[in-house]
C-alpha cells in the first residue's frame, strides 16, 4: 500500500495523544519523533463453543473480546539523513510501529511526529488492484497520492521503466499474474518515484532479485544523500547492515536496543540464538 500527504511543502503533522495534549510545533532536523508510543488492538471473535453449548445455543457462538498490546511504550528519534533499520521477530510489532507513523493508525497513547511527505510501502502489493495492469496501478497510485494528473502521467512511464529495468516486460499484464518479486518492483517504485521525505519500507525488498535489490540499495542510498529520512523493516540482517545507518528491534512491542546497525543484529543474533539453546532470555 502506498500512501503519501499531498502537499510539497514539509509540514508538521501531530497526532494528539487521548488526554488531548497536542505537543507544541517546533523546528528541528527531525523526521520522526515517536514518544511512549502504545497501540492496542482489540478484536472480537467467535468463541468455538462446547457441543453442549452448540447444542443449547443452536449453533450460535459466545462473542469474546481479545486485546492486543502491539506496542507497549516505544520513543525514538529519527533524523533527516538517518535509514533506521527496524527488526525483530515476528509479532514484535514493526509493521504496526509503520502503520502509525503513516496515520493508518492512532496511537492507543503517546504520540507520534512526522515532518514532510511520508512515502508508505507496507505489505507487499497491498493497496494494489489484482484485476488491473501494473501501468493501471501506477496511475491509480500516484492519483491517490495526491499528484495531479499531469504528475502522474509525466511520472508513470519512469516509474514502469524502473520496475521492469533487467526483466521481462510485464507492466502491461493484469497484476494476478505477477511473481510476487515482480509485484515488490512495482511497488518499491512508486514508493522512491513519489519524492518522499519519509520513506518507510516494510519488506518489500526480499522478493526481489539480485540486480533489484542492488538497484534498490542504489536508490535508497540517493535518497539518504538527500537527507532523507528512512525506515527499513526487514528480517533481512545483511541487508539492514548493508542499507542502514542506525537501527532499532523490536520485541514483545518493546524497543530492545537502538545503535549501530552491526551492534544491534549481532545482539539479535545473539538472543535468538540463546532463546534456541533454551536458555532464559529475560537475563539479556
Ligand atoms: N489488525 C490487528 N488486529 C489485532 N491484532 C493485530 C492486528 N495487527 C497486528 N496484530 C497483532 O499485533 C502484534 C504485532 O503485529 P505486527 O504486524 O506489528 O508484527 P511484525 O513485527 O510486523 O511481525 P512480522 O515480522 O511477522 O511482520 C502481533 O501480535 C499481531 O498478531
Ligand atoms: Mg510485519
Amino acid at each position: 500500500m502506498i500512501s503519501l500527504s499531498e502537499s510539497s511543502e514539509p509540514r508538521l503533522k501531530i497526532r494528539a495523544r487521548k488526554d488531548g495534549y497536542v505537543p507544541e510545533p517546533e523546528r528541528t532536523d527531525l523526521a520522526v519523533r515517536v514518544r511512549d508510543l502504545h497501540v492496542t488492538y482489540k478484536t472480537t471473535f467467535e468463541k468455538r463453543p462446547t457441543l453442549k453449548q452448540a447444542l443449547v445455543r443452536f449453533g450460535r457462538g459466545v462473542r469474546a473480546t481479545q486485546t492486543v498490546e502491539a506496542l507497549k511504550g516505544v520513543s525514538f528519534d529519527v533524523k533527516n539523513g538517518t535509514t533506521l533499520g527496524v527488526i525483530g521477530s515476528n509479532g514484535a510489532g514493526k509493521s504496526t510501529l509503520l502503520r502509525v507513523l503513516a496515520g493508518i493508525i492512532p496511537p492507543s497513547e503517546g504520540n507520534v511526529e512526522t515532518w514532510g511527505r511520508a512515502s508508505t510501502m507496507l505489505a507487499l502489493g497491498v493497496g494494489f488492484n489484482a484485476a488491473l495492469t501494473g501501468r493501471e496501478n501506477i496511475l491509480l497510485g500516484g492519483l491517490a497520492a495526491g499528484l495531479t494528473k499531469k504528475q502522474v502521467l509525466d511520472r508513470t512511464q519512469q516509474i514502469a521503466d524502473w520496475a521492469e529495468e533487467g526483466s521481462d516486460r510485464f507492466i502491461d499484464r493484469p497484476m494476478r499474474t505477477y511473481s510476487s518479486g515482480q509485484n515488490a518492483r512495482v511497488g518499491f517504485s512508486v514508493g522512491v518515484h513519489m519524492d518522499p521525505d519519509i520513506l518507510m519500507v516494510d519488506e518489500a525488498l526480499s522478493t526481489g532479485d539480485a540486480g533489484f535489490r542492488e538497484r534498490a540499495a542504489h536508490k535508497l542510498e540517493e535518497l539518504r544523500a538527500q537527507a532523507r529520512a528512512m525506515l527499513f523493516v526487514s528480517h533481512g540482517l545483511n541487508s539492514v547492515r548493508e542499507l542502514c545507518n542506525d537501527c532499532i528491534w523490536l520485541d514483545h512491542g518493546r524497543l530492545v536496543m537502538r545503535g549501530h546497525p552491526d551492534e544491534v543484529t549481532a545482539a539479535y543474533l545473539e538472543f535468538l540464538h540463546v532463546k534456541e539453546t533454551g536458555m532464559n532470555a529475560e537475563e539479556y
